[in-house]
């Protein structure tokens, strides 16, 4: 099938079929219940098991029977999936709107062996060779031990994966590797901190990351930043040799006064270029064969995503139980709960992610959904999160499906706390689904509530690639599903518009032309402060 002409899934058999189960076996007193379907199938765990490169899925607790799944599979079948899946891997445009390819997966392709497909070689050759200076360049500033903090300034996807990375891989950077720090937010307090925490402005290396070199945030912080370094005596003659960028528009980085800059195309996303040069702080912390590990793990499951059968293909069935989840059972939101220290931030990359590519009400021709798309994607690390939230998560109205994320052997030697954190894991999700009966309503617990596993052996540079890819994968066959372009975001187009019309007001003192809502806060915000006041 061609992937241009594909049928969005609201117009294929599947879909209705789909319609038809989910009405007759997933609502009503007689709505499928994961107890039941355990006592009919205690091997329901072999049954529903997914296996993929470094990830293991337990699907058992999720809401879904076997002839939905088979559904499903079919709707897959009549969308294209494979056809689309293969376009965007051989660098056809799929992002329509922009007419781009979406070049990702090529960043972790291995660099010693050329790409099959001719399109891809040149920009193969290119980015591997972006990549390698990258790598070296973070040898040599490790080497020469010239930096002792280095000031990672980027927002969004040039900020969250090199955050999570470093985070998730603390325990392999490296003894002569410089404090990391990473600023993102508009707001002066995250700067200021970091600023007021660094050694000295002549042992700091300033990173630029950022795709478009356009972004509000970033600017105002390198800015700022700049400023910083002159003020502290640094001289301006050595402005260049601490201020590298990350960037596709070398042009506009160099314009700003930055030295060095490494590059990467227009093709990879934000939200999907950790694996360029924008790793560069996660290659200064754990080195390049740590760097070139995590490719690893990526490349092996776009490995898998491209080859294995649709009925064994993670990213395809998570993927696939989103679209379950979202439009028959209309869940409107997804709880990530990560029980390691190291992905806490999962669930802020897994948000941008998913809620950046498909949060969209118009297909990828223009047409307006008749059918939700991307959920609310939320959550926080366990075990923290079970003194937080679980209570809604079990007694709560709605219901909100779980993903418990686990790794099996921590890094740490304290084993008594490993063991206890897995237990928590575990037992959270069959109080989810096994529920609990008293006397007292207040205690009732009403079960039958769907979480599913992500297991990891170790989190490791490969394993953490793999992961994050996983996902990736997964937000694809969803979109794909949904008929939309998950490589756009228009969406965050207007605020940053606005954004400007209102710092113009604030510093002209005129809000003559702005919404009464916008000019009354506008004008409360900027009201000098009370004379009395003590500070
Ligand atoms: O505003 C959204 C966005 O464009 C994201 O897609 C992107 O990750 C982020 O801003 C940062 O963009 P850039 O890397 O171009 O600074």
């Amino acid at each position: 099938m061609d992937w241009q002409s594909r049928p969005r899934c609201d117009e294929t058999p599947a879909w209705r079929a789909l319609g038809a189960h989910a009405a007759a076996h997933f609502s009503g007193p007689q709505a499928f219940d994961l107890r039941q379907a355990f006592a009919q199938d205690p091997a329901r765990p072999w049954h529903l098991a997914v296996q993929g490169p470094h990830v293991y899925a337990d699907l058992s607790r999720a809401l879904i029977d076997a002839p939905a799944r088979a559904l499903l599979l079919r709707l897959a079948e009549e969308c294209g999936l494979a056809a689309h899946r293969d376009a965007m891997l051989a660098g056809q445009h799929v992002n329509v709107s922009e007419d781009r390819p979406a070049l990702h997966p090529l960043m972790r392709w291995p660099a010693e062996s050329p790409h099959p497909l001719e399109n891809l070689r040149q920009i193969q050759r290119q980015s591997a060779s972006e990549l390698s200076n990258m790598l070296s360049f973070a040898e040599q500033v490790r080497a020469q031990g010239r930096f002792d903090d280095v000031v990672h300034i980027g927002i969004g996807g040039s900020d969250l994966g090199p955050r999570l990375a470093l985070q998730a891989l603390a325990p392999d950077i490296l003894p002569d590797a410089p404090r990391v720090h990473f600023v993102a937010n508009m707001d002066g307090h995250e700067l200021a901190g970091v600023l007021g925490r660094l050694r000295s402005a002549t042992r700091t290396l300033f990173v630029l990351a950022s795709k478009s070199f356009g972004t509000a945030e970033t600017l105002r912080n390198a800015q700022s930043a700049r400023d910083w370094f002159l003020a502290q005596g640094g001289p301006p003659q050595a402005l260049a040799e601490h201020f590298v960028a990350l960037t596709a528009r070398p042009d506009l980085a160099r314009a700003l006064g930055a030295g060095r800059c490494f590059t990467f195309p227009e093709g990879v996303g934000g939200r999907l270029s950790l694996w360029s040069v924008i790793g560069l702080p996660v290659a200064l912390a754990v080195g390049s064969a740590g760097f070139r590990a995590l490719l690893a793990g990526a490349h092996a499951m776009d490995q898998h995503f491209a080859q294995a059968p649709l009925s064994a293909n993670l990213p395809v069935q998570l993927g696939l139980l989103d679209v379950w989840y979202r439009n028959f059972l209309h869940f409107p939101s997804r709880c990530v709960v990560p029980y390691h220290h190291g992905l806490r931030r999962l669930p802020a990359y897994l948000q941008q992610l998913e809620m950046e590519s498909n949060g969209k009400r118009v297909d990828a021709r223009g047409r307006a959904v008749p059918f939700d798309t991307a959920p609310v994607i939320w959550g926080e690390e366990g075990s923290g999160a079970q003194h937080a939230f679980f209570q809604l998560l079990h007694q709560g109205t709605r219901v909100v499906p779980v993903e418990f994320v686990a790794v099996r052997r921590a890094a740490h030697d304290l084993p008594e706390h490993q063991a206890r954190l897995l237990a928590n894991a575990l037992a959270q999700a069959r109080a989810l689904m096994l529920g609990h009966t008293d006397e007292n309503p207040q205690r009732c617990f009403p079960g039958n509530r769907p979480s599913i596993f992500l297991l990891l052996d170790r989190l490791t540079p490969a394993s953490l690639g793999a992961l994050i890819a996983l996902h990736e994968h997964r937000m694809f066959t969803s979109g794909s599903l949904w008929g939309l372009n998950s490589f756009d975001q228009w969406g965050v187009e207007l605020g940053k518009r606005h954004s400007l019309a209102i710092e113009q007001a604030l510093n002209q003192g005129d809000c003559s032309g702005l919404d009464p809502a916008t000019a009354h806060l506008l004008a409360l915000l900027t009201q000098p402060p009370p004379q009395d006041d003590p500070r």
